[in-house]
């Protein structure tokens, strides 16, 4: 962060200075007071079963700075507000726009898949041309993007968010914290239909970024998803355009998977083309890398330098169609962060691309998705037949929809009822549920082998990726 006294935390939040206006931050700001250092900012939030407040003498003890809190306490001169998730966002507002008048560019990712994926693309691409901050894992909240943004100083060139939605004012309010001079919209998908209750409403809220950006600065929309480009008029920004499939401004041609399912193809833009070798798995990414180029050519770098960084950008964020190989040969497929309709077809394309001796998809339930919850699992499970997967596997009481949509599926295409296509011989049948976790853990280490290749994936709150971590043994927990 840059460096601010108490005193300055305390104008810029409009708090209470409790104690010495003159120490000076120096360090980090931080909601955690276990990762404390000297010289930080400790925010103390209020939560469900903890409150912050209480440990600002752990922070002090840790060498803490000061305290933005909700009561002074004696142990360290404090910053006292009502509300210190609010307060979190004015001083980040107030640290943007310091680095913005002196020359900082802010980059906006939004959409309901790939956001965390195209900032990790995005990320590494502006590194190679200027210092660059973008967030650790999913920050992408009223508390994850302040903080982030807190990260950088007077050195950052770049600034790269993720701006997550869970209902329409989100976006607009984290723009508020730090307007983007740039604005990149993925897709609007299902990720979260539940709370929004329709997809016009999810493109109305993922729309409030291009709402956002000034006259000078680009929004980055995807010509292949109608919502997306169609939130063109809704920006006094210059659009740029991204597509696989429709015409745009920046274009991927010539798409293939290698054989690690790893996209490669030609990057166009403008008149140029060049070669790009993705280091990430699926084919979704071609979409996320196309976003990444945009954005890094709105912010100035040029094509062939966009094409050279999107081919050496490595996956950097944890369960996302992370392919690990065991001693043994068997490889897992580790998708575990999270699932909706379109990255669970996302990911079963990618599975059916690796090559191996048999395909196999663990599937969790999908979470969050409303009232089209059951129809979406019985789809999931035909679509994971349909695509030729050997060995379709549900987890779990909620994921019962995935199995009965694969049976169906299965006696539909073989013409027989599921139970005529039953096992014989005691092999295991092609489409099995399991209750839980665990009992998915024990069948899966006896029948799993060299060769084969198992895709985990479910909502995160499924916790799949523990199944993920126990097939890989200490390669697992090693990684
Ligand atoms: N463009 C995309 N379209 C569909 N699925 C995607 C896309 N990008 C990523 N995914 C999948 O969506 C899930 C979440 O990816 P992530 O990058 O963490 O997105 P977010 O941050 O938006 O939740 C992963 O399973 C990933 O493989
Ligand atoms: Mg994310």
């Amino acid at each position: 962060m840059i460096t601010l006294t108490l005193a300055e935390v305390a104008a810029a939040v409009d708090g209470e200075l409790v104690g010495d206006g003159t120490r000076t931050v120096t360090g980090t700001v931080l909601v955690d007071s276990r990762a404390v250092a000297a010289g930080d900012l400790f925010v103390a939030l209020p939560g469900e079963r903890v409150d912050g407040a209480d440990f600002v003498p752990a922070a002090a003890a840790a060498g803490a700075a000061g305290a933005l809190t909700t009561r002074p306490d004696p142990a360290l001169p404090c910053v006292v507000v009502a509300d210190p998730v609010a307060a979190l966002g004015r001083l980040a507002a107030t640290v943007h726009e310091r680095l913005v008048a002196d020359g900082l560019v802010t980059i906006g990712i939004t959409g309901s898949s790939g956001k965390t994926s195209t900032k990790d693309l995005l990320g590494q691409v502006l590194a190679a041309s200027a210092a660059t901050v973008s967030p650790q894992g999913s920050f992408n909240n009223d508390i994850g993007l302040p903080l982030t943004v807190l990260t950088a100083d007077a050195g950052t060139r770049y600034l790269v968010l993720e701006m997550g939605s869970r209902g329409p004012g989100h976006i607009a309010r984290l723009c508020r914290i730090a307007r983007p001079a740039i604005g990149v919209v993925l897709n609007v998908g299902s990720a979260h239909l539940g709370e929004f209750g329709s997809a016009e409403v999810i493109a109305v809220a993922k729309g409030e970024l291009v709402e956002a950006l000034p006259a000078g600065g680009t929004a980055v929309l995807n010509a292949d998803d109608p919502r997306v480009i169609g939130m063109a008029p809704r920006t006094v920004a210059r659009v740029v355009t991204t597509g696989v499939e429709a015409p745009a401004d920046v274009r991927a041609t010539d798409v293939v998977l290698d054989e690690q399912a790893r996209p490669r193809f030609t990057l166009q833009a403008g008149s140029e083309e060049h070669p790009v070798a993705l280091q990430v798995v699926g084919v979704h990414q071609v979409a996320n890398a196309l976003s990444a180029a945009a954005a890094a050519l709105a912010a100035g770098m040029t094509p062939p330098a966009v094409a050279a960084a999107l081919s050496a950008a490595g996956p950097r964020s944890r369960w996302r169609m992370e392919v690990t190989r065991r001693a043994d040969g068997l490889t897992v497929v580790n998708d575990a962060y999270n699932a909706n309709p379109e990255s669970m077809r996302a990911a079963l394309a990618a599975l059916v691309q690796l090559p191996g001796r048999r395909r196999v998809a663990v599937l969790g339930a999908m979470g969050e998705l409303g009232p089209g919850a059951d129809a979406a699992h019985a789809r999931l499970g035909r679509d994971a037949v349909r695509a030729g997967i050997d060995l379709v596997v549900s987890v779990g009481p909620d994921a019962i929809g995935v199995h009965t949509g694969a049976l169906a599926e299965r006696s539909a295409g073989t013409g027989t009822s599921s139970d005529d296509a039953a096992q014989e011989d005691g092999a295991l049948d092609s489409v099995v549920h399991l209750p839980d976790r665990e009992a998915a853990r024990r069948l899966l280490a006896e029948e799993l082998g060299a060769g084969d290749v198992v895709l985990v994936k479910a909502s995160r709150s499924y916790g799949l990726e523990q199944l993920a971590a126990d097939l890989l043994g200490a390669d697992g927990a090693a990684s």
